[in-house]
């Protein structure tokens, strides 16, 4: 991957924000839309006039994040694709109460913070130590549920069992064969990266036939010199690993039961990369939790099954 600079443009939509000259670290403060929307009526009374504000406490999820960072640490900072999967959850909340949730590399944490407070256990994952050192410090700052932080690297076939810090112990090795969803948010922006990704949760997919897969991502339109067109960044290589003759059971299907997470198909049988049988999810029909800008790029992706 390229060593340049990057910055996530949502993380200068959400309100509140103290930036420390130190080494571009800044404090998001996240608003709940529902939350804001009350306060904002609140402010004109009955007779339409405006109220004298007083200060409310609204409901809000503090972040300690970076401004900005090489392409590398991309996890020190929290992408768009992570408020529509955290929206999404929130809306099926009851649908993942009894659920373990393996999340894919979770950076500092934003989406760990939501889905701890609603499944039963949240099992977040990074390769990046300093992200996952953050997450920590996220999650214990404000209000969140049962989780664990290990590393994860979609590069190495096996886990780090050892003691040191985001090691896997027996007992989370025993969590992850009881894990019902995976979950990822901004992981298709390479694509060497997404190949790898994509090859990680065949991998656990086959290992684990339960798991279902969703994935928000940010559809990113560049044009390629090479092949003289307009190519998307990762998400095109996602769409080749894709069946498209098959499409999984409703999702309301996936949530009460297990349904088959196995298919033939002629078709594709004979391809020589792995495919998944998936379906992207109407984001219009998923309503906004938080106060950010839902741009026409953003996707959220089920997958729930593997062609043999
Ligand atoms: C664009 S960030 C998205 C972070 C977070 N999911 C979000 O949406 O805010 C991509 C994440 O993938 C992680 N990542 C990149 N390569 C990885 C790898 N080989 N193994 C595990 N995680 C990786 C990064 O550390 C980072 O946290």
């Amino acid at each position: 991957m390229a060593e340049h600079w990057i910055e996530s443009e949502v993380q200068g939509e959400v309100l509140g924000q103290d930036i420390s000259d130190n080494d571009g670290e800044i404090t998001l403060k996240v608003d709940y839309k529902a939350k804001m929307e009350l306060h904002e009526a609140a402010m004109i009374d009955a007779d339409g006039d405006m109220c004298i504000e007083h200060k409310k406490k609204h409901d809000q999820i503090v972040l300690y994040a970076k401004t900005h960072t090489l392409a590398n640490k991309s996890g020190l900072q929290v992408w768009r694709g992570a408020f529509l999967l955290c929206d999404f959850v929130l809306q099926h909340a009851e649908a993942f109460a009894n659920d373990i949730i393996l999340e894919l590399g979770c950076g500092i944490g934003f989406a760990m913070i939501v889905l701890s407070r609603i499944a039963k256990l949240v099992v977040g994952t990074d390769h990046d130590v300093d992200a996952l050192t953050i997450a920590i410090k996220n999650l214990e700052m404000n209000k969140h549920g049962k989780y664990r932080l290990r590393r994860l690297d979609w590069t190495c076939s096996d886990l780090d069992e050892s003691s040191a810090p985001f090691g896997w112990s027996h007992r989370d090795l025993n969590t992850l064969k009881q894990v019902r969803y995976v979950m990822a948010s901004d992981v298709f922006f390479d694509d060497e990266l997404t190949l790898i990704f994509l090859s990680k949760l065949h991998g656990l997919m086959t290992e684990n036939p339960q798991l279902t897969a969703l994935i928000a991502t940010e559809k990113r339109a560049v044009f390629s010199s090479f092949s003289m067109s307009v190519i998307h960044l990762g998400y095109d290589i996602f769409l080749k690993h894709l069946c498209t003759h098959l499409t999984p059971p409703p999702l309301s299907e996936i949530f009460s039961s297990t349904p088959t997470t196995r298919y033939t198909c002629p078709q594709c049988s004979s391809t020589q990369f792995p495919r998944f049988i998936a379906s992207s999810i109407k984001i219009e029909h998923i309503p906004q939790s938080f106060i950010y800008q839902r741009e026409t790029m953003l996707e959220l992706w089920y997958i729930h099954g593997l062609i043999n």
